[in-house]
């Protein structure tokens, strides 16, 4: 190997050096984004579908209230017994019904493990659901995130409990209205106990596919990271080179043809830095060597 190109490839070790370090801090960078994604993301998510489910809860609420303050107490004296007038559940369930066809992926349910409606028996979760409101502590409800026909969903569920005026439809076949028989037959939805949980409401708000999001926005960041790293990188190959390898190379090729006697070029920069302070001491060792190599020979003359 040459002089010229063991010396070229110890100055590219500069470089190296700086781009080895950038490259940890590129790797550094990736690795803190992907947790903080992860978080960040999760925590909107989340948030986002408390909101809806918060407005939704609040929602059926009115609804039920609707029943109970305004159409029960007009229609019931009249001997009027049409659930969805009389029973804010039933309206409730009108309300789902109606709401489900406009936006498909919300779920509003009125469930039973003795319905009128066989529909309304719970299903997986709601069963789950349904005991744990029935068994733990009723009166706080519960929010939860869990599965239903197949969707991810936040729920907030709330137990439902019978109370005597429920008793004119879910009492007995036999008391039953007759429109209520006839459409549902006598075998499920009666003989419920004033008092009991005999069913459970719940509201789902569809909770956005968590992973599918973190890696939608990772790649986003990973691509802006990496063109930001790409472009600091050729600047600074470009900064490098021009600054500090150049001028060195140019420095340790004159220095070698001045070590050889094979010139005496001068060693000059008008820079203010290192390379500059480098050069000049360079160039004060060149004269120095110079003057010496001078005295030198005048002396070896002076011996003849
Ligand atoms: C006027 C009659 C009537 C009254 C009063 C009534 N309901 Fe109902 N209820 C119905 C009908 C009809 C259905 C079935 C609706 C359907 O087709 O989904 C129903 C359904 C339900 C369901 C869903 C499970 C099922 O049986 O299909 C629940 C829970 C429920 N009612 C709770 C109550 C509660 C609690 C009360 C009292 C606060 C009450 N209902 C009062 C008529 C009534």
């Amino acid at each position: 190997m040459s002089l010229a190109s063991r010396e070229t490839t110890k100055t590219g070790s500069v470089s190296t050096a700086f781009y080895r370090g950038l490259f940890i801090i590129y790797l550094v960078s990736i690795l803190i984004a992907i947790p903080t994604i992860y978080f960040i993301t999760k925590d909107e998510l989340y948030s986002q579908a408390d909101k809806e489910l918060k407005l939704m809860v609040d929602v059926v609420r009115s609804a039920r209230s609707i029943v109970r303050e305004r159409t029960r107490p007009h229609f019931l004296p009249q001997g009027v017994f049409f659930p969805p007038v009389v029973s804010s559940t039933v309206m409730a369930k009108e309300l789902a019904t109606q709401f489900k066809k406009l936006q498909p992926s919300y779920l509003i349910r009125m469930v039973s493990d003795n319905p009128l409606n066989k529909d309304n028996y719970p299903q997986g979760l709601e069963l789950k659901v349904l005991e744990m409101l029935r068994y733990g502590n009723p009166d706080d409800g519960l929010v939860m995130t869990g599965e239903i026909q197949g969707n991810q969903y936040l729920i907030s569920a709330a137990a439902t409990k019978v109370s005597d005026g429920c008793l004119i439809c879910h009492g007995s076949a036999k008391t039953a209205p007759q429109e209520i028989v006839d459409r549902y037959g006598t075998n499920s939805g009666y003989a419920w106990k004033t008092g009991t949980i005999i069913g459970a409401s719940l509201v789902g708000v569809p909770l956005a596919d968590l992973n599918s999001a973190v890696l939608k926005r990772f790649l986003i960041v990973i691509v802006t990271i990496t063109v930001l790293f790409a472009i600091v990188l050729l600047v600074l190959i470009r900064v490098v080179q021009q600054k500090i390898i150049q001028p060195i190379q140019e420095i340790t090729e004159i220095a070698k043809e001045v070590s050889l006697g094979r010139s005496n070029q001068p060693f000059y920069s008008e820079r203010d830095d290192e390379i500059g302070a480098l050069t000049r001491s360079f160039e004060l060792m060149r004269r120095s060597v110079n003057i010496a190599a001078k005295k030198i020979s005048k002396l070896s003359q002076g011996n003849k």
